[in-house]
């Protein structure tokens, strides 16, 4: 699979050249709506770009601004539960890297595992465990995205967290810091599995990201990480945990959400 193709038919489309990347999670598909002079390229257009199936989760790249500042949108991604490889969850990071996107904001849906937190937080990402028992560089490593052992000790970059902080405080809202653990999925987590992910010190936990900003991390691309706490994690309070109330509470967050992003990413 080649990233130029996808990128040579992006350039077909639209001659813009943002910097700033911002990946959807479940739910945020609205803030593609919100984007002035919106170019929208369908998933399927594109060569080699895998196509979401998860509910909740259109299917494109969308480009536009946001203020005065370019910003390219990947609304729906690719994850491995439905059955994509590694490779495939990250071909879209991949791609807009090669576009010339040097800064990417990863936003998702988590299970709240720190008791902090409460239905509905959101929480910028300091860091991340990967247990998803993969990992997108594995084979050759492609010498023109990236180095062979790329560092991890800065994977969610300092300057951006500091932005996000700022950001959140200027607009009034909270916002958490923790680590997120990503899980394959897509069953939700057992309670016992929570505790050990308390344990090794993962205040969040999620099915998507960690690649990701693994591969972006790889590229040189400056990632930072905001999750909605949609749900506390099993076994955290008395209930079962319900994909309908995850969606419910990502929609309730929504406006304040879009409200911290658009704040970021003029700051950015
Ligand atoms: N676990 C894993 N992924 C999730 C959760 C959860 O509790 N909530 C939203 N995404």
């Amino acid at each position: 699979m080649s990233y130029q193709q996808a990128v040579d038919t992006i350039r077909q489309k639209t001659s813009s050249t943002p910097k700033i990347a911002v990946v959807l999670g479940s739910g945020l598909g609205a803030f593609a709506d919100s984007l002035r002079n919106p170019l929208a390229i369908p998933y399927g257009e594109i060569p080699g770009w895998p196509v979401s199936t998860a509910i909740g989760h259109a299917g494109k790249l969308v480009f536009g601004n946001v203020g005065n500042t370019e910003v390219v949108l990947m609304a729906g991604r690719a994850h491995l539960y439905e059955g994509y490889t590694p490779q495939q969850a990250v071909f879209g990071v991949r791609t807009l890297g090669k576009l010339g996107v040097d800064k990417i904001i990863f936003t998702n849906a988590a299970g709240g595992i720190n008791r902090n937190y409460g239905q509905g937080a959101l929480v910028a990402i300091t860091d991340h465990i990967n247990l998803q028992g993969s990992n997108p560089l594995c084979g050759p490593n492609d010498d023109s995205l990236g180095p062979r052992f790329p560092d991890m000790t800065e994977a969610y970059s300092r300057r951006l967290l500091a932005v996000a902080l700022s950001a959140a405080a200027q607009e009034g809202i909270t916002l958490f810091e923790g680590v997120y653990a990503g899980l394959l999925g897509p069953s939700y987590e057992t309670p016992a599995e929570i505790r050990y992910l308390r344990a090794i010190g993962a205040d969040l936990v999620g099915m998507s990201t960690v690649g990701e900003v693994i591969a972006a991390n790889h590229m040189g691309i400056e990632c930072l990480g905001i999750s909605c706490v949609t749900n506390m994690a099993a076994g955290v309070l008395p209930q079962k945990l319900d994909h309908e109330e995850v969606l419910a509470v990502g929609l309730q967050v929504r406006d304040t959400f879009m409200r911290l992003l658009r704040n970021v990413i003029e700051r950015m």
